[in-house]
């Protein structure tokens, strides 16, 4: 993705304040409103997607100075297929720029990469560039950064389902040992924590088929800013809001 003149943020920034008591430890983000940001300004909705990376690039950076442990961003979902060649093929090209550009920010930032989603369907430049970035990063220690691109959230449950049935007939897992801890180490997520707090932009009040197990009791903070307005404060107030909240798993509060 093409670099915005002004929106990186220089080497020599300050590292931002650590992290508050309780804050979170995974945080996922549905980055809406790409489309409505462009449009609101007379322009293609490509226009949002390219300014939506200049984001990207910022929280990122800001999540890992922060010290977050995980920061999992949706960029693409399964049901996204549906929209204009047009924008697809577009959206294609920036996540193969992205991949390339980010790179050096990446490592100065220690930050770990990986992917969830279908790989089938995606572009083999894509993937290339993908799978450098993340073998580029695999000695890193810091944030994870997970990218789900081509990501459904039922598609991955059925997959993990269709995964644990062909083992109980190969003979080598026994239906009744299958219980939460098994089947979540079958999602794509297998070994991550569950998102803590569940950011989405725009407005919209959906997790449209994202994280579906993972997000059980993740807490949710959506925000009408759209994806290419949401800077470091707008993530500095979802992590002081979860700070604040308290999470009662089904049980009572503590008195
Ligand atoms: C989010 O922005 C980016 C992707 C889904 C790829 P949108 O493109 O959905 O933006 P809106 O919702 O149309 O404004
Ligand atoms: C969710 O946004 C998908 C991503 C952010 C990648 P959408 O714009 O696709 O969601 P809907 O269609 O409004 O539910
Ligand atoms: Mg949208």
């Amino acid at each position: 993705m093409a670099t915005t003149p002004g929106t990186r943020t220089g080497v020599t920034a300050a590292a931002a304040d650590p992290l508050p008591e309780g804050a979170p430890r995974h945080i996922a983000i549905i980055m809406d409103g790409n489309g409505r940001w462009a449009q609101c300004r007379g322009l293609p909705r490509i226009e949002g997607h390219r300014r939506g990376v200049a984001s990207v690039r910022r929280i990122t950076e800001h999540a890992a100075r922060r010290g977050v442990e995980q920061l999992t961003l949706y960029c693409l979902s399964r049901e996204n297929w549906r929209r204009p060649a047009l924008e697809t093929t577009f959206l294609m090209h920036l996540l193969e720029q992205y991949m390339v550009e980010e790179r050096a920010l990446l490592s100065r930032e220690r930050i770990q990469v990986s992917m969830i989603g279908r790989r089938d369907g995606l572009p083999a430049a894509t993937l290339a560039a993908l799978d450098r970035t993340v073998a580029s990063c695999a000695g890193n220690t810091g944030m994870r950064l997970c990218l789900a691109i081509n990501y459904g959230g039922r598609d991955e449950i059925v997959d993990a389902a269709r995964a644990l049935a062909q083992a109980a007939r190969d003979g080598t897992l026994d239906p009744a040992d299958i219980d939460e801890e098994v089947f979540a180490g079958r999602l794509s997520t297998g070994g991550m924590p569950d998102p803590d707090l569940l950011i989405r932009t725009a407005g919209e009040q959906r997790v449209s088929n994202f994280l579906l197990w993972q997000i059980s009791y993740a807490e949710l903070w959506i925000t009408d800013a759209l994806w290419p307005d949401f800077d470091a404060g707008h993530l500095d107030a979802a992590i002081a809001a979860f700070a604040g909240r308290v999470r009662r798993f089904g049980g009572l509060a503590p008195s």
